[in-house]
């Protein structure tokens, strides 16, 4: 596999090709790259909502920005990632056990060194007030995770900022479950006349923001 094509070929899907479905296996990988991504102390604080049929997108439409819309109609799926505002000690114990029964505590002693650590960090960030904002920071990453495995699976995709998070919060009933949209991806197959597949990338040059200390 030629990594860096990759990287320079992948690109933003602005007009899907409707009705070409993504397979259950490629779902499964898309789905795996979301649930597998890293997040700061293994918090994982975010929950994905995904719509795979008409009816399931047309509720969520009204939270998606006009010009998302087309996109979000013809595309195969839609998910929704939404982020944790609270982490409470329900919470903190639940993962501790998740972790204790995926086997990654041989050593009494590092559980609770672990989840010691774990709360301190959180403790910090809920103190100041910024928890919800760092656990959307957290769900952003999985977002660069599923983008990167849907291009190698030659899957076109769609990250969406364009919409109504607190529209979407409503819909979805996410407040009320703890948890506030942080933003979409649109996933299946670009269209023959997808404008933005023949358009060349545009970035940064290397020297601007790479600096060598
Ligand atoms: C967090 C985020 C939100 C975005 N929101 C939208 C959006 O609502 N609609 C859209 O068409 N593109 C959206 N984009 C696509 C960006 O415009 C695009 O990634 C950027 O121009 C770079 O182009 P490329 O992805 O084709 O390399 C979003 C991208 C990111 C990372």
């Amino acid at each position: 596999m030629d990594i860096l094509k990759l990287l320079q070929t992948r690109h933003t899907t602005k007009k899907y090709e409707a009705g070409r479905r993504i397979s259950d296996e490629d779902l499964h990988i898309l789905l795996e790259s979301l649930r597998l991504a890293p997040s700061s102390v293994n918090s994982q604080p975010w929950e994905f909502f995904i719509a795979s049929t008409k009816e399931a997108k047309d509720r969520l439409m009204p939270g998606i920005a006009d010009f998302n819309r087309p996109r979000v109609e013809a595309a195969d799926r839609l998910i929704v990632c939404a982020a944790r505002t609270e982490i409470d000690e329900d919470y903190l114990q639940a993962l501790d056990d998740q972790e204790e029964a995926d086997g990654r505590y041989k050593d009494p002693a590092f559980k609770k060194e672990n989840g010691e650590r774990r709360r301190f960090f959180i403790g910090k960030y809920r103190d100041a007030g910024e928890l919800p904002a760092w656990a959307g920071k957290q769900a952003y990453l999985a977002q660069g995770f599923l983008l990167y495995t849907a291009a190698l699976l030659g899957i076109s995709s769609t990250p969406i900022e364009g919409w109504d998070a607190d529209k979407i919060d409503e819909i979805l009933g996410l407040r009320e479950k703890g948890l506030h949209a942080q933003y979409a991806v649109a996933l299946g197959f670009g269209a023959a006349d997808d404008s933005n597949a023949a358009r060349p990338k545009s970035r940064w040059p290397a020297g601007r923001i790479f600096h060598t200390l």
